[in-house]
Formats: C-alpha cells, structure tokens, sequence
C-alpha cells in the first residue's frame, strides 16, 4: 500500500516528483475559479474519508476541495462521529472504511493510531498531522520555498521556537529535499534527536543553536509555529510562553537572517505571541501562498497514494 505516513519514510524520489507534479497542477489550473474541475480528473469515481480527530480549517477545506477539483468525493468526518473513539479498535475500523472508501486521510493524536489504520487498511492512508509528524504541511512549505526561490536544496532553514509536530517533519524534509536545518529554542522544547539524526545521516547540517541571533545569521528561511499545539495541556501555556518569549519571530530578528530570507507559519498563527504582525504581513511573509500551497501539494500526495 502507498501510504504518506511521512517525510523521511517516503522515498527521496517520490517526495521530488510529488513536489513537481503540484507545481504543474497548480500552473495548469491558473486562476479558474475555485470549484472549476481540473482538466485531468484522476479522482473520478473515488471517494476518499477525511478523519479529523483535532480542528482543522486548511487541511479540512484543502483536502476536500483538492479532491473535487481532481473529481472526486469526499466524507469529512470527527472522531466524535465515528465508533473510534466509543470502543471500536482502530484495526476493525481500518477494515471496514477500506470497504466503503478508496483514500483515508486521518489527522489524530498519538502516532501509533496512524500506524495502525495504514497497518490494517486495505487502501492508502494520509497523515494529516499527528501529535509527532506533520507531513503534508511540508510539502507545501517545500513548494512554496521553491516558487519563491528555486531548489531548496542547500539552502539553510532555521525553525525558532517548540520543537514540534511541524518541526519534526521539516527536518525529515531537510535530510530528504537536502538543506541544512537549524533549530533555535529552550532546550526542554528540543525536537526529537531520531529526526536530527536522520537529517545527519543523509549529509546535511542539523544543528541546535540556542541564541536566536546567531541561529538565523544566513538563513533562507525562517519558520516557526504555535507555542502550544492541540495536543498539549492547556496547563502548559504560561511556562511554554515564558520559555519561548525570546523566541519570537520579529523584525529584529528577521533583519538578523537579511532581506532575503522567506518567513514561512503553518498557521493558526498566534500574533504577537510567537510571531509579530509587522512579520507575518510584511515583505519576507510567504504564510498565504504556504496555505494556498497545501491544496495543490496535497493533491499531488493523493495521486501519488492511488497511482493515478
Ligand atoms: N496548518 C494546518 O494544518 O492548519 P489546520 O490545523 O487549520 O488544518
Ligand atoms: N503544531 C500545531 C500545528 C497546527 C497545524 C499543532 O499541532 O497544534
């Protein structure tokens, strides 16, 4: 089965040729009006489930609205509609969507559920973000980049701020797109070494630099992302936000990288938390054509699951 289950699972020259085959999608689409059936409608006659466990407003509206653009149908379901979190085993409810849809895309809490419906699904499964990994953010963010500024490729990404579920991924992605990869933050907020080690084990520099000032110097981009995801303790808030104040993503910090450098947030953006408005809606800010990417990323992620 063709899972996207992550970045650093999936073979280098599929993560190319998924990156490319957006960027051809979304020229030959141009500005057709949103709903405008793509020319090519490899979706026909598929139905494809989308699971959401945690909220969701770009990968709910852009994984539905990629899948009627390639003529397809979807279902958009919550955890609480389903008899997954009532009982049901994850396996038994892997096998019986496989059943009535052609696609899953499921977007839950721990990892091992993921792992578990590809494990007993009979059709692909799509990671739509789990506490760990965020994979299709990713793509787009890889996408966006290279609209902007040609191969990623040895370039330098610098993520500032908790190293989590979106971070983990973008340094999967650095080992496999090839860039060098610094994280900046509070050592406890530190991303798992598993994913720096695979980043290292393909050849490119990830590195932990603790002074935000020093860790930007030459970046082409920098990232951050909310200082507490869905999955942590609403408790956390006041110690993650002192932990991270000097973290923030703020003119000073972004004339540190230069003029250059993109900024990129997978949104929901937190302003003025872990990122100024004068960033997010300044010059360096890519953070709509990012969102606007997920659409067209994601659509070449499911071509790719169903081999169409
Ligand atoms: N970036 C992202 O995944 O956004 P949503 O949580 O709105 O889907
Ligand atoms: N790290 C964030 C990403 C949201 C898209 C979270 O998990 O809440």
């Amino acid at each position: 089965m063709t899972n996207f289950l992550d970045i650093h699972t999936t073979p280098k020259p599929d993560l190319r040729s998924m990156i490319d085959a957006a960027r051809v999608m979304k020229a030959a689409r141009g500005d057709a009006p949103k709903a405008t059936p793509d020319a090519e409608q490899p979706l026909a006659n598929r139905m494809v489930a989308l699971i959401f466990e945690k909220p969701s407003t770009r990968t709910r509206i852009s994984f539905d609205l990629g899948v009627r653009q390639m003529g397809g149908q979807t279902m958009v379901l919550s955890g609480a509609d389903l008899q997954l979190g009532h009982g049901e085993t994850v396996a038994d409810t892997a096998r019986v969507l496989s059943r009535y849809v052609d696609l899953i895309m499921i977007r839950t809490f721990e990892e091992a559920t993921l792992h578990e419906m590809a494990e007993h699904a009979t059709v692909p499964v799509i990671n739509g973000l789990t506490n760990r990994t965020h994979p299709c953010q990713i793509m787009a963010d890889v996408l966006t980049f290279e609209e902007h500024r040609g191969p990623i490729a040895g370039r330098k990404v610098v993520w500032s701020g908790d190293g989590n579920n979106t971070c983990h991924s973008l340094i999967g992605a650095a080992g496999q797109f090839g860039f060098d990869f610094t994280f900046t933050g509070p050592p406890p907020l530190d991303p798992e070494a598993a994913f720096m080690d695979f980043a290292r084990a393909q050849g490119v520099r990830a590195e932990i630099e603790r002074d935000p000032v020093r860790a930007v110097e030459g970046a082409d981009l920098v990232v951050t992302d909310t200082w507490v995801s869905m999955h942590d303790p609403v408790s956390a808030r006041e110690r993650r936000h002192n932990q991270l104040r000097g973290y923030q993503i703020n003119e000073a910090l972004m004339a540190q990288a230069g003029p250059d450098a993109l900024f990129m947030h997978c949104l929901p953006a937190h302003r003025d938390d872990e990122v100024t408005s004068a960033v997010m809606d300044g010059p360096q800010s890519v953070v709509w054509d990012e969102a606007e990417n997920r659409l067209h990323a994601q659509k070449a992620v499911m071509r790719w699951c169903l081999g169409v």
